[in-house]
């Protein structure tokens, strides 16, 4: 079985670095193959261009690459820092020209986008994990946590898949070595539990 692992932060050696390796070893020793892409390293693109937009427009060989990846999986883990209660814009993008018309996404015979979408995606499951700067309470009672939404409603469910499961750790900029080590072992467990052993 095959799961898709992206990542969108940065910087080198940041804790998001931290939860991808920690995720990917547990995903190896479970038996699946993984595909992964660091999207900074990739320099990925994320600017949509309009003539990118139509069904079935042509696209770069990067764009058309990840599409056939991400109708292909099993399952799915993106890691990602809250900027903004979004995510990164390089992660944002990959949304935009990824999940595509004809791809993640598609309404029916003479909706002109108007209607519901039937969700194409084939994964069973999807994993985000987050990190913030917000207490939980206060990112709840003042901002609503926007990612829970994105992520859960807006993208995915959207798109057909309704397993979508989501971890935020955090405050990070004042946690200890201790802490971060909790929250590794904490997505080494979630990750077991969502993507248990494949033989
Ligand atoms: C542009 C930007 C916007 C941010 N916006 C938020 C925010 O809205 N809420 C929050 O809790 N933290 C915010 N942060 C803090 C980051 O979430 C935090 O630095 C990151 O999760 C730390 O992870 P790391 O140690 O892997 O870098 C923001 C940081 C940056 C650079």
């Amino acid at each position: 079985m095959k799961i898709l692992v992206i990542l969108a932060h940065p910087k080198e050696g940041s804790f998001n670095h931290a939860i991808t390796h920690t995720a990917i070893k547990t995903l190896k020793s479970n038996g699946y193959d993984v595909i992964f892409h660091d999207l900074y390293v990739e320099n990925f693109n994320p600017t949509l261009p309009f003539e990118e937009i139509p069904k079935n427009a042509e696209t770069d060989s990067m764009v058309e690459k990840y599409c056939k990846e991400i109708i292909s999986v099993d399952g799915i883990i993106i890691v990602h820092p809250n900027w903004w209660g979004m995510p990164p814009a390089i992660l944002k993008g990959w949304v935009d020209r990824v999940m595509r018309a004809g791809v993640a996404y598609q309404f029916v015979e003479g909706d002109l986008g108007e209607g519901i979408p039937t969700g194409l995606l084939n994964a069973a499951n999807v994993l985000i994990f987050n990190t913030s700067n917000t207490t939980t309470e206060r990112e709840n009672k003042v901002f609503g946590d926007p990612l829970e939404l994105i992520w859960k409603n807006c993208v995915f469910g959207l798109c057909g898949i309704n397993n979508v499961h989501r971890k935020n750790y955090g405050v990070m900029v004042t946690s200890t070595l201790k802490q971060r080590n909790k929250w590794l072992k904490n997505v080494e467990d979630t990750t077991n539990s969502i993507f248990p052993l494949n033989l």
